[in-house]
């Protein structure tokens, strides 16, 4: 009995503060709610806050919804007289969902007679995008590769048929309203779907699809360049986040090199870059190599690899690869297609890496 006095007592003086702190809110119309008036007044004003907080979301999804994916990237230079190169911009495929590559493994099991033991039906999708988006940072490991016992050395996956099916290579089912310097573009003719390290990627203004020069980018600007900015905005797709990657023209997406995660809606982004950029006399490429300790990107590493640093970083890791597991990693370039890994091969090189071999 005691108790329930106590609890009732409890309760009126949370109501009583209740009221109080209601009373005195500075809230626009929340002071309406407490006993200033009486129920139907209060009615009307419960309506009337619940109304303007519905508005308030509504609006701010509305804003959401039409400012979505644009991407801005805007450099700047001190140059006076100069035509400047912008940087080359790639946008990466990485991981997004399971749910359609779940859908993918099912219609394709169903097709070759394939049931998987139900107790690791859980780990077919990851393991599949794992294998999709393989890169020199994300690779396939013991534990999850334990399902593939007693199937082909691919895990009866191949790597094509999913790579047509879920990465889509027109630039116009991925990017759209693309702008350079204020003027409307066509995207195929600035970006070009390429095989890099870290996956398949839109690279524009890259000088290995503008034969190896700079003076045939398409990407340039000079002081009277009042916009100095390209502009694009991409589309989602479930089994696809994009990571952008901006970096110099003769270079390509990279392990070593930051990338920036597209976020999948939402969102206006500018990125302002500080631009460095060294331009060499011809006669610098008179002097012997070891001289001028650099090289021109028609120097090449190998006959299919032109020198720059990151494909210098990309030979290297491909010969060191080759040497140690006998296989590359399938995002080496189309001419290593021959010694693309198999499931093996990239345990190989998992652990290889592992052991920082
Ligand atoms: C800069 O580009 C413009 C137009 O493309 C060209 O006419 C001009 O000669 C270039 N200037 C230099 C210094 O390269
Ligand atoms: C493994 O099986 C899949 C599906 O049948 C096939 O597409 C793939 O080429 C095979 N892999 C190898 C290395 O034979
Ligand atoms: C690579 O291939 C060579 C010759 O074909 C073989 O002797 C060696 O064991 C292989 N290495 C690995 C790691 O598979």
């Amino acid at each position: 009995m005691h108790k329930v006095e106590g609890m009732l007592k409890n309760k009126l003086l949370i109501n009583y503060r209740l009221r109080k702190a209601v009373d005195n809110s500075t809230i626009n119309g929340m002071k309406y709610l407490g006993t200033r008036c009486n129920t139907y007044g209060r009615s009307f004003w419960v309506l009337v806050l619940c109304g303007s907080f519905a508005s308030m979301i509504l609006i701010l999804l509305f804003t959401i919804d039409t400012y979505d994916e644009t991407i801005s990237v805007n450099p700047d230079t001190s140059y006076l007289r100069w035509n400047s190169t912008f940087p080359a911009i790639s946008l990466c495929y990485a991981k997004g969902r399971t749910n359609q590559i779940s859908n993918f493994l099912k219609e394709h099991w169903a097709s070759s007679n394939f049931t998987p033991a139900k107790s690791t039906n859980y780990l077919w999708p990851k393991m599949a995008q794992t294998y999709l988006f393989v890169s020199p940072n994300s690779n396939l490991d013991e534990d999850i590769t334990a399902i593939c016992a007693g199937l082909n050395s691919t895990c009866n996956l191949n790597l094509k048929v999913m790579k047509n099916r879920f990465l889509p290579s027109d630039c116009k089912d991925v990017l759209f309203d693309v702008k350079f310097v204020g003027e409307s573009l066509d995207c195929n003719r600035i970006f070009r779907y390429t095989l890099t390290e870290m996956g398949n990627c839109f690279t524009a203004n890259s000088i290995f699809d503008h034969e190896l020069t700079f003076d045939h980018l398409p990407l340039k600007f000079n002081v009277r360049t009042r916009k100095r900015s390209l502009e694009f905005r991409y589309r989602n797709h479930d089994t696809i986040n994009y990571m952008m990657y901006i970096h110099s023209p003769e270079d390509y997406p990279n392990f070593v090199v930051p990338f920036y995660a597209l976020r999948k809606s939402g969102f206006v982004s500018h990125f302002m870059l500080q631009i460095t950029e060294t331009v060499n006399q011809p006669e610098v490429k008179d002097e012997p190599i070891d001289k001028r300790k650099c090289k021109f990107p028609d120097e090449r590493l190998s006959p299919v690899l032109a020198y720059s640093f990151s494909q210098c970083f990309l030979y290297n890791r491909i010969k060191l690869e080759l040497k140690l597991c006998n296989c590359t990693i399938p995002t080496s370039p189309k001419a290593y297609e021959k010694f693309y890994c198999d499931f093996k091969g990239l345990l190989c090189i998992n652990k290889g890496m592992c052991s920082g071999g």
